[in-house]
């Protein structure tokens, strides 16, 4: 996957991208990510791409004529081209899973100061906001996008970590642990230990409905309520002793070593 940033600021990028998974995915040429300044592509004396906003007004725009003829010379036919604004269409894990799969190469512009000429959008595929908040630009929020994406592509991250995580099925993640089993009187929970992967699942996949209702009830009212999910739901809800097969796995289950 091929990544073209738009921006004032390529230096804000350069920590974020030469560490950790994202450098390891640079590296092993899974993303390529390039940083184009804007400025680059201005036509007057003084390289501004900013001016004030005509009618009067705060702050400054970005002007039209750096970005169209960066993108003129940056995109092909076939880029895929968002412009970052608090008014786009809210982003979410679903659209992340959309954008790696449909594109090759996705073309980010990010604004900056108090917006941008209302005459650049028409140049974008679509407008997205990473939230109900405004952030002084659109870097930060690029940077989110470039990472939801990029972990979704094949060898960034493994695919086990993939499979199961939070926002499938519309539910959290279920809580994890690791070693030390027992810190400040709070102990790991037994069926962990069980070496049931059967059990381990479904007290995994019952921990994550009960965080999705307590933590995101507008998430829990879309979960896929199958068979399974049914039984669980039910479980949580009668809040009586421990179902049989949660009981079973914890007596049955294999001995294992605290430390
Ligand atoms: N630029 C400023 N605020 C933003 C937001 N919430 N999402 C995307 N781009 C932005």
């Amino acid at each position: 996957m091929k990544f073209k940033v738009l921006t004032l600021f390529p230096e804000m990028f350069t920590s974020y991208f030469s560490s950790s998974i994202m450098k390891r995915a640079i590296g092993k040429g899974l993303i390529d990510v390039q940083f184009i300044n804007i400025r680059d592509y201005t036509k007057n004396k003084y390289n501004r791409c900013d001016n004030k906003p005509v009618g009067g007004g705060a702050g400054l725009i970005m002007q039209v004529q750096s970005i169209f003829d960066c993108l003129k010379n940056v995109s092909t036919p076939s880029t895929h081209k968002i412009i970052l604004t608090p008014r786009g269409k809210t982003y979410n894990q679903e659209k992340a899973k959309e954008l790696a799969k449909n594109y090759d190469e996705i073309l980010i512009l990010c604004g900056h100061y108090e917006g941008v000429d209302e005459r650049v959008y028409q140049y974008f595929d679509e407008e997205i906001s990473i939230g109900d908040y405004i952030l002084t630009g659109g870097e930060a929020a690029a940077i989110c996008l470039i990472d939801s994406i990029s972990r979704l592509i094949k060898g960034v991250i493994t695919e086990e970590s993939i499979d199961i995580e939070s926002f499938d099925n519309n539910l959290l993640e279920y809580p994890q642990f690791t070693e030390p089993y027992e810190f400040d009187n709070k102990k790991i929970p037994d069926i962990l230990y069980s070496g049931n992967h059967e059990a381990i699942n479904k007290w995994r996949l019952k921990e994550s409905l009960k965080i999705t209702k307590e933590k995101r009830p507008d998430l829990y009212e879309k979960v896929e309520k199958t068979k399974q999910v049914q039984k669980l739901i039910k479980e949580i809800e009668s809040n009586t002793e421990l179902p049989k097969w949660e009981k079973d796995a914890l007596t049955k289950g294999k001995k294992f070593i605290k430390e």
